[in-house]
C-alpha cells in the first residue's frame, strides 16, 4: 500500500496542506480569546516562545515520522519502531493521537457551526445597524438554542467527512491553493482598517507590552497547549500528512513557512479583534464568544460591511474546514489501517464525533451546569484537557520517538537536510523541547 500511496503533487501543495491544517479556529477564534483571558502580551510572548522552542521542532519530528513510515500513523510508528529494534507498542501513540483529535473535533465542529450561523446571518444582512450589545445578545440567544446549533454542527461535520471519505490529497489541494491567500488578504485589510480606529493603540499595548506578573503556571500551560493546537501538532495528524510528502523537499523549510504563516494569521486576527474590543470598551477576557461578538461590529463600520463580513465568515469556514479534515484524518487512517474501507471509516467516525459533539452543543443550554470533572462543563473540558494535556503529552512522545528512538540515518533522510542541519534539530529536540515540555507538564499537573 505504501508504495502506491498518493503524494501531494508539489512542494507548494504540501506546504499549503499543512497550512490549511494549522490555520483555523485556533488562530482566529481561540488565540484572541485565550490571549484575552490570560493577560495579553505576557501570554503572547510565552506562546511565541513555545512555538519556536517546542511547536516547530516537534512539528518537524511529527512530519518526519510520517514521511519515513509512509503509512498511517499507527502503522508508521510500529514499522519504524520494529526497524529500530524498539518496542512495537509505540503504535499505541497513534491510537492516543486518534483519541485526542476525536475529542478536539467534537467541539471544533460545533464552533465551526457557529461560523455557519454567522455566515448565513451576515449574508442576510442580519447584523446591519446592530451595536455591540445587540450582537452579543443575538449570540447568546443562538447559544441557548440547541436545535440551531445542532443543525450547524451536523452540516459542518457532514461537509468534513465527505471530503475525508473522498481521500485527502484529491479533495484538498485545489481548495487550499485558492483560499488560504484570500483569507490572509482579508485579515490584512481588516487589521489595516483597525489602525484607523481608536482602539488600535490600546490593542497594540495590550498585545505587545507584556506585564510579566501576569504569568502563572496555569498561564504557561495554556500557552504551551495553544502552541501545539495552533500548529496542529501532537496528535499524529500531521504525521498522517507527512506520509504524503513529496520525496525531495526540505522539511524544516516547509515547517518554518507554515509556522510563520500560522503565527501571522493569529497576530492579524488579534490586532483586528482587540482594536474593536478597546474601541467599544468591551472586556478582553470575554471568553469563547469574543470573535463572534467583535467582528460583526468591526465590519459594520466598513463600507459594504455586510458583504465583507459574509466573505470573512465564508473564508473562515473554509479554513476551519481544512483544519477539521486534518483532525479527522488520523482517525480515518487508523481505521483504514485496521482494514476498514475509507468511506465506512469516515462514516463511523463522523457519527461518533457527532454524538459526542452534542455534549458541547448542550453545554450552552441544558447541560450548562453539568460539571462532571474539575468543576468544568463538557464544553470547557473538551476545549481544555485534550489541548493542554493530551497534545503536549503526545508531542513529547513523538519527539522522543523521532530524536531518540529512530536511527539517525532514517530520520535524517526523512528530514531532507544535510548533517549539520539535522544535528541542530536533534540537539534542540533532545535538550530543549523534550525537557521543556516535560517540565511544564509536570509543573502544571503536580
Ligand atoms: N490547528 C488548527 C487550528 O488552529 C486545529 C487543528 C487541526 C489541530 N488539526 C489539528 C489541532 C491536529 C491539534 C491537532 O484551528
Amino acid at each position: 500500500m505504501n508504495a502506491t500511496l498518493e503524494r501531494w503533487s508539489t512542494r507548494r501543495a504540501f506546504i499549503l496542506a499543512v497550512t490549511g491544517a494549522a490555520v483555523g479556529l485556533g488562530n482566529i477564534w481561540r488565540f484572541p480569546y485565550i490571549t484575552g483571558e490570560n493577560g495579553g502580551a505576557a501570554f503572547l510572548v510565552l506562546y511565541v516562545a513555545f512555538v519556536l522552542l517546542l511547536g516547530l521542532p516537534v512539528m518537524m519530528a511529527e512530519i518526519l515520522v510520517g514521511r519515513a513510515g509512509r503509512r498511517s500513523p499507527m502503522q508508521s510508528l510500529g514499522y519504524l519502531a520494529g526497524q529500530a529494534g524498539a518496542s512495537r507498542h509505540w503504535r499505541l501513540l497513534g491510537l492516543f493521537g486518534a483519541f485526542t483529535v476525536f475529542c478536539i473535533l467534537s467541539f471544533y465542529s460545533v464552533v465551526s457551526g457557529w461560523s455557519i450561523e454567522f455566515f448565513v446571518t451576515a449574508v442576510n444582512g442580519g447584523f446591519s445597524g446592530l451595536g455591540a450589545a445587540e450582537v452579543a445578545a443575538g449570540f447568546e440567544g443562538f447559544l441557548a438554542d440547541p436545535r440551531r446549533m445542532t443543525f450547524n454542527h451536523t452540516l459542518f461535520l457532514f461537509m468534513t467527512m465527505t471530503v475525508v471519505a473522498a481521500g485527502v490529497a484529491k479533495g484538498l489541494e485545489r481548495l487550499n491553493n485558492l483560499l488560504m491567500p484570500l483569507l490572509y488578504l482579508l485579515l490584512i485589510l481588516l487589521a489595516g482598517y483597525a489602525t484607523t480606529t481608536d482602539g488600535f493603540g490600546p490593542a497594540l499595548t495590550w498585545l505587545f507590552r507584556p506585564n510579566f506578573s501576569a504569568i502563572t503556571p496555569v498561564v504557561v500551560m495554556h500557552a504551551m497547549g495553544h502552541a501545539f493546537f495552533t500548529l496542529a501538532v501532537g496528535a499524529c495528524a500531521l504525521m498522517a500528512y507527512g506520509a504524503y510528502m513529496p520525496e525531495r523537499q526540505s522539511l524544516p523549510r516547509a515547517a518554518g513557512a507554515v509556522a510563520v504563516l500560522d503565527v501571522s494569521v493569529a497576530l492579524l486576527a488579534g490586532i483586528a479583534i482587540f482594536s474593536v474590543v478597546f474601541s467599544q470598551g468591551m472586556d478582553p477576557g470575554e471568553g469563547p464568544g469574543l470573535m463572534f461578538v467583535t467582528l460583526p461590529i468591526a465590519f459594520a463600520e466598513l463600507p459594504w460591511g455586510a458583504l465583507w463580513l459574509s466573505v470573512f465568515f465564508l473564508l473562515l469556514l473554509l479554513a476551519t474546514w481544512t483544519s477539521s479534515i486534518n483532525l479527522a484524518e488520523p482517525m480515518v487512517a487508523t481505521l483504514q489501517g485496521m482494514g476498514l474501507g475509507r468511506g465506512k471509516a469516515a462514516a463511523v467516525i463522523g457519527i461518533a464525533v457527532w454524538l459526542v459533539g452534542l455534549l458541547s452543543v448542550l453545554s450552552f443550554s441544558a447541560l450548562a451546569e453539568w460539571r462532571p470533572l474539575f468543576g468544568m462543563n463538557a464544553f470547557d473540558l473538551v476545549t481544555t484537557i485534550p489541548t493542554e494535556i493530551f497534545l503536549p503529552v503526545g508531542g513529547l512522545l513523538i519527539a522522543v520517538f523521532a530524536a531518540w528512538v529512530m536511527p539517525r540515518q532514517v530520520a535524517q533522510a526523512a528530514m531532507g537536510v544535510g548533517e549539520p542541519g539535522f544535528r541542530l534539530w536533534q540537539a534542540v529536540v533532545r535538550w530543549v523541547s523534550i525537557p521543556l515540555a516535560a517540565l511544564v507538564l509536570a509543573a502544571g499537573l503536580l
